[in-house]
């Protein structure tokens, strides 16, 4: 067994690329400075590669200066996420480690996603109901006639076209506001509003547009007591009204969470699966061609380029010793953060991991949607969303390509996602 170890060299390593994602955000700088930055197009830091082979356990140093233990190995952080009895999510504990100057999402106690135990069990179970894959099914027509809209609307402005803003953001916005009963007006706000919500600067410039955002909630939450129909929220509302099941800040937090994460990962998702395609655009072409494959494609599109980036990864604290598959020890006490990313481009586990394949073999779990208790609750309507929309663009403009060079495409870090501010794209 071995101690956790830090890396014994002080050298940013050569091949680490020109912090082409890491634009908005003052990352400090240093060898064990972490995030790290990208690689070109934001690829996956080059940096957890070296790691994997001379440390995949090792201590680095947040952006507020807070040190926690970095995994990079894919067989470390599925123990760690799949273990919620060892590894707890809590950061509203005194000891966390801090990311960002605001890390509101990250702590506030009353989101699902900061719960433990039983609060946490009591929560998906209410929400687990609105996200099976028997009701997701149910909103693919809604989802289609949406992305019909929009395609609509973008073949009429006529190409070239910006994916992102014409397409991408749209999309899992007007979703949110028909599952929420609301007129697809109200678009524009709720995007600004999740941007600033999950905006990593400083928290005074925002707090305007935050107490917006939680009146639109109090006041959507009442719509739906007034007048009670059979969208996603009426079933949230009904949840918290019968019986107490989930308190007025829960009920607030739920309806924000969903909002979020509903409008960010999906557009990102959106983007970047289609960048992948259209960067080597025989992938597009062989998807075009054979539309039979998409479902599958799905998973190892987010895999290869997973949404919102994954390279911070997820923290979690030990609650005893453990001992990782790799053989380092976590004491107990000890924070450790599980990049997403470097367990989804592990060569051991996924062969040449930057590579694209239709054909891969389902040999390990990508987590992209996490693993364990907080398993993402809407991974069957997320792949819906990316699902309907590709394959509505291949019929739409089969001959879809991307405006400009891949390499010169800007990556944006403002929120806790990285993402494509823009797409240019023609057909
Ligand atoms: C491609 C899109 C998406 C990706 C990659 C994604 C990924 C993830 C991941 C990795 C987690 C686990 C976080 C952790 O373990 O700490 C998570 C949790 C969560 N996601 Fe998603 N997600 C996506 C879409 C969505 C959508 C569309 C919604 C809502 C409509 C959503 C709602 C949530 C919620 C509420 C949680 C917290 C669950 C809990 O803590 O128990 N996600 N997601």
């Amino acid at each position: 067994m071995t101690e956790s170890i830090a890396p014994e060299t002080d050298t940013t390593p050569d091949d680490a690329a020109p912090e082409t994602a890491r634009n908005s955000f003052p990352f400090p700088q240093g060898p064990d400075r972490f995030p790290f930055p990208d690689g070109p197009m934001a690829s996956p830091p080059p940096e957890f590669g070296r790691r994997r082979a001379q440390c995949p356990v090792s201590e680095v140093t947040l952006p507020m200066g807070d040190k926690v233990l970095l995994l990079v190995k894919h067989a470390d952080i599925h123990a760690v996420m799949s273990d919620d009895a060892r590894f707890t999510r809590d950061l509203s504990q005194p000891d966390r480690p801090r990311l960002f100057p605001n890390q509101e999402v990250l702590e506030d106690p009353t989101l699902v996603m900061n719960m433990n135990g039983d609060e946490h069990l009591r929560l998906r179970r209410i929400i687990g109901p609105a996200f099976t894959p028997r009701r997701v099914e149910g909103w693919r027509p809604e989802i289609a006639q949406i992305v019909g809209e929009l395609l609509d609307d973008m073949e009429a402005a006529g190409s070239p076209a910006d994916l992102m803003a014409d397409f991408a953001n749209k999309l899992p916005t007007r979703l949110v506001l028909r599952q929420f009963g609301l007129p697809d007006d109200d678009g524009a706000r709720l995007q600004r509003w999740v941007s600033a919500w999950l905006s990593v600067a400083a928290p005074e410039e925002m707090d305007a547009i935050r107490v917006e955002f939680s009146q639109w909630v109090v006041d959507t939450a009442e719509r739906s007591r007034r007048d009670p129909g059979t969208a996603l929220i009426d079933r949230l509302v009904d949840a918290h009204d019968e019986g107490d099941r989930m308190s007025d800040a829960e009920l607030e937090s739920m309806i924000r969470s969903i909002v979020a994460a509903g409008i960010e990962s999906i557009g990102n998702a959106i983007a970047r699966s289609v960048f992948t395609l259209l960067r080597d655009v025989e992938h597009w072409e062989a998807l075009v061609a054979d539309r039979s494959l998409l479902p599958g494609a799905i998973e190892e599109l987010m895999r290869v380029n997973p949404p919102g980036g994954g390279s911070v990864g997820l923290m979690r604290k030990a609650t005893e010793d453990v001992v990782l598959p790799s053989g380092a020890l976590v004491r107990a006490g000890q924070w450790v953060t599980t990049p997403v990313v470097a367990a989804a481009h592990d060569p051991e586990v996924f062969p040449e991991p930057e590579e694209f394949r239709l054909d891969r073999p389902k040999t390990a779990p990508t987590m992209i949607f996490g693993a364990g208790r907080h398993f993402c609750p809407a991974v069957h309507l997320a792949k819906a969303e990316v699902e309907v929309t590709l394959s509505a663009l291949m019929d739409r403009f089969p001959g879809l390509r991307m405006a400009v060079a891949p390499q010169d495409l800007p990556w944006s870090n403002s929120n806790f996602t990285v993402g494509l501010p823009g797409l240019p794209v023609t057909w």
